[in-house]
């Protein structure tokens, strides 16, 4: 197999473009105006932001720093910190399989309604129209029982579209589709709230939206709501941000982009509040009743609210729709993109096999899982508790994880502490270690616990025990079985590149230079070295 060396982004603003399309997706559109509301409005800000300083930017600092160092794949990186930290790596590709195949469906009924959008094809009951025929939902949770092509074939243009882009690689394809995509993104988002600003009531929703209720800060269900919504919507905790640092440059500014990234991702949370609430508020208006009888999120709000706000519009229903559901596609396709590409480096770094072989076939299998699962009348049941468990008991157990090992067991935060400030604008300090080290695993181990009483006490949305069973905890179990099972399987280049990192840890004298550690993906199983052919760009 000819040995290929490590891709590179072609530019800091290539990078950065990627991480951005990562961080912004469904969450920022359908889960923060949402949460934002339900928290104590303008008085969520505060806590949010906080959340976001003190463990949203430490947190990508941290996936930043150990994607840079050891310029690897999360598992290969952990293994190379600690080689029974491999298992957290393979546990998170494992989630991201499991988020990767959901995922790609909800884009897909994305991409039929921006089509249904010009010709209003709900009617006058979106709701009838999404569960019963469009998603063609079957009464009950259980086995799948059928096909539904309507569904069906944008999810295979969705997954066609993903392969293609990362078969074309993390350059020419990933930072190319990014820098489209997400200007794109943001053109579109930003008529879209033009648009929802002009509308009668628009008003009413910003005040719903952002009366501050200070009430709220006393209340710490708040608090938890503030940290989740910064994990999910950063992508914290799913190891994208290791695999996307993982092709950076030697000299890299990790603190700087991370909070370039942070803050970009909050402030176009921000912008999605503003625009859903102004359009939540044109219903409430047309329909005589107030915000709080509207307001809602996920799906409810995408396939059932805006379709009804759309058909309501008395002028430019087609382009409002439009422009939101291309919106939501395209945030979406950015995060699947970030997503897949974690499985695929893993991969790659573990087999030493071709970018392109490996698309083909892991992705490919990716790809066929969510076919065959998801356009299907119990998919949206298998989604729900898919969502609902991978994001409870996969990411942020899998963060609270991460901070614990690396934080506490094997005590490597100085070691990246000195790494990202060495090459970084801003240098971080003791505030980044006692934020990740103290408040971020007490944070997350609350959360923890606080969902698993509220699961414990009664069946996630009713569903019946033996489906939550298979649907829930066997996929939360499965994925760090999983992680735990391939990080035994004996695993000859990785050996190799040990072998490699104790060498050059060896001649440098009392640790006082930094090991520059080699590229994995210059190493061969036998342990030779392939050539430096790749330019090491001073960009
Ligand atoms: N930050 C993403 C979001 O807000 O939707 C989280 C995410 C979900 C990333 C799913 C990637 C993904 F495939």
């Amino acid at each position: 197999m000819g040995q290929q060396p490590r891709e590179q982004w072609g530019t800091r603003a290539g990078f950065l473009m990627a991480a951005i399309g990562s961080a912004i997706g469904l969450g920022n559109i359908w889960r923060f105006p949402y949460i934002a509301y339900d928290n104590g409005g303008g008085a969520f800000l505060i806590p949010y932001l906080i959340a976001l300083l003190t463990a949203g930017i430490p947190l990508l600092i941290l996936e930043y720093s150990i994607g840079h160092r050891y310029r690897s794949s999360a598992p290969l990186a952990y293994r190379r910190i600690s080689r029974p930290a491999e298992a957290i790596g393979w546990w998170q590709v494992a989630i991201c399989f499991v988020i990767a195949i959901y995922y790609a469906v909800i884009v897909a009924w994305g991409v039929r309604y921006t089509w249904f959008s010009v010709g209003q094809q709900w009617g006058n009951d979106p709701d009838a129209f999404f569960f019963n025929d469009f998603l063609q939902v079957s009464a009950e949770p259980g086995m799948v029982s059928g096909f539904v092509s309507g569904v069906a074939w944008p999810l295979i243009a969705v997954w066609a579209v993903v392969l293609v882009v990362l078969a074309l690689g993390v350059r020419k394809g990933i930072e190319k589709a990014t820098k489209i995509f997400i200007p794109l993104l943001v053109v579109l988002f930003v008529l879209l709230v033009i648009q929802a600003l002009t509308l009668d009531g628009a008003a009413a929703g910003l005040d719903a939206l952002f009366t501050p209720d200070w009430s709220a800060m006393l209340d710490g269900g708040v608090w938890i709501a503030a940290y989740g919504q910064i994990f999910f919507s950063l992508s914290i905790g799913f190891a994208i941000m290791v695999t996307y640092a993982s092709y950076l440059r030697r000299k890299a500014n990790l603190t700087g982009s991370a909070l370039v990234a942070g803050f970009a991702n909050s402030s176009f949370e921000l912008l999605a509040g503003i625009g859903v609430f102004a359009a939540l508020g044109f219903m409430a208006t047309a329909a005589g009743t107030s915000v709080d009888e509207v307001a809602t999120s996920g799906i409810g709000l995408a396939f059932v609210a805006f379709p009804q706000i759309i058909s309501t519009l008395p002028l430019g229903g087609a382009l409002f729709g439009v422009l939101f559901f291309a919106s939501l596609v395209i945030a979406g396709i950015t995060s699947l993109i970030s997503i897949v590409q974690v499985i695929i480096s893993a991969v790659q770094d573990r087999t030493g096999m071709g970018r392109v072989q490996t698309v083909l076939l892991v992705g490919g299998a990716t790809a066929l899982a969510s076919i065959l699962l998801f356009p299907t009348p119990e998919g949206l049941y298998i989604l729900d508790a898919f969502d609902h468990f991978i994001n409870q008991y996969g990411i942020a157990l899998a963060g609270l994880v991460m901070v614990l090992v690396f934080g506490w067991v094997l005590r490597k935060l100085p070691l990246f502490e000195k790494h990202a400030s060495s090459i970084s604008s801003v240098r971080l300090d003791w505030w980044w270690k006692i934020a990740l080290g103290g408040l971020t695993p007490v944070l997350l181990g609350f959360m923890m616990w606080d969902s698993l009483r509220a699961e414990l006490t009664s069946n996630y949305e009713g569903y019946p025990e033996s489906f939550l069973l298979v649907a829930g905890w066997g996929i939360a179990i499965g994925a760090i079985v999983f992680g735990i099972v391939v990080a035994c399987i004996p695993w000859k280049r990785a050996d190799a590149i040990a072998r490699h990192d104790a060498e050059r840890a060896a001649a440098v004298p009392d640790g006082t230079a930094p090991v520059e550690l080699e590229d994995p993906s210059r190493i061969t199983a036998s342990g030779a070295t392939v050539p430096n052919s790749d330019q090491e760009g001073n960009r």
